[in-house]
């Protein structure tokens, strides 16, 4: 009994030793993971996963930069805010052979990455005029969200439509001034003044996924 209850005593103590092994191996495992290398400027300090690639790193790589520079990145900030919608999902251009012979070149997930982002700043700049009577240059602090939330009612696909108001056919953005005009009092812009195209581009993609439905009342 007593040789049997020594051999066991000795297989715990090595049992033992055996997990205290594998967690210092795996605790070392776990540092060698990690890697501190730049931030996206060059200038910052980053610690990123060891295999990171591609869109996971840049991402890890954006957040150590905005945490770096809390006050820069306009575009989360006013995604946040605003809930704004992501716009389409191209992925399926890259399934099966859809990637080859495009008449601009292949497309791979970096031009996607590149086309959403670029896309979505644009919106997020009309967002940021929307949401702002002084970028409106509003006489009465009035922004178009104080009446339109989330751009309600301003129903884009509904142009081009007779408008009573304004006794003719118009385009969106001519309703975008004439709420600049009446309601805000703010800056009348042109046609293609950036703050009228970004205005028109953060209503249309805030009714992304609605029909097409010109002239309708
Ligand atoms: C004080 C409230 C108010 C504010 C602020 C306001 N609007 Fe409007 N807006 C209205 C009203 C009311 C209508 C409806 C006019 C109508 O169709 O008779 C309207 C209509 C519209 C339409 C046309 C909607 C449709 O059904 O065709 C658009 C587009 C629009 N507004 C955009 C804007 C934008 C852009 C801003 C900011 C620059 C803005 N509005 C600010 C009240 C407001």
């Amino acid at each position: 009994m007593r040789n049997i209850s020594t051999v066991a005593h000795v297989r715990f103590v090595l049992l033992c030793a055996a997990c205290v092994l594998v967690t210092v191996v795996l605790a070392g495992c776990r540092e060698g993971a990690e890697l501190t290398t730049t931030t996206c400027d060059g200038t910052g300090k980053a610690v990123v996963s060891r295999d990171a690639t591609g869109r996971e790193l840049a991402d890890a790589l954006m957040a150590q930069w905005q945490r770096d520079h809390p006050d820069a990145d306009w575009v989360a900030q006013e995604k946040e805010r605003h809930e704004l919608k992501p716009p389409f999902d191209n992925s399926v251009l890259l399934e099966g052979g859809q990637a080859e012979g495009h008449t601009y070149g292949q497309h791979d997930k970096r031009d996607l990455l590149l086309w959403a982002r670029e896309t979505e700043k644009f919106v997020v700049e009309g967002s940021r005029i929307f949401h702002s009577g002084d970028l409106l240059q509003s006489t009465v602090g009035v922004s178009c969200d104080m009446c339109h939330p989330h751009a309600s009612n301003t129903h884009p696909e509904s142009y081009p439509k007779f408008q009573t108001q304004l006794g003719r056919v118009v385009l969106l953005r001519d309703m975008i001034n004439w709420c600049i005009d009446n309601p805000v009092r703010g800056r009348h812009l042109n046609p293609d003044d950036a703050a009228m195209r970004a205005l028109e581009a953060y209503i249309m993609a805030q009714r992304s996924g609605t029909a097409m439905d010109y002239g309708k009342h």
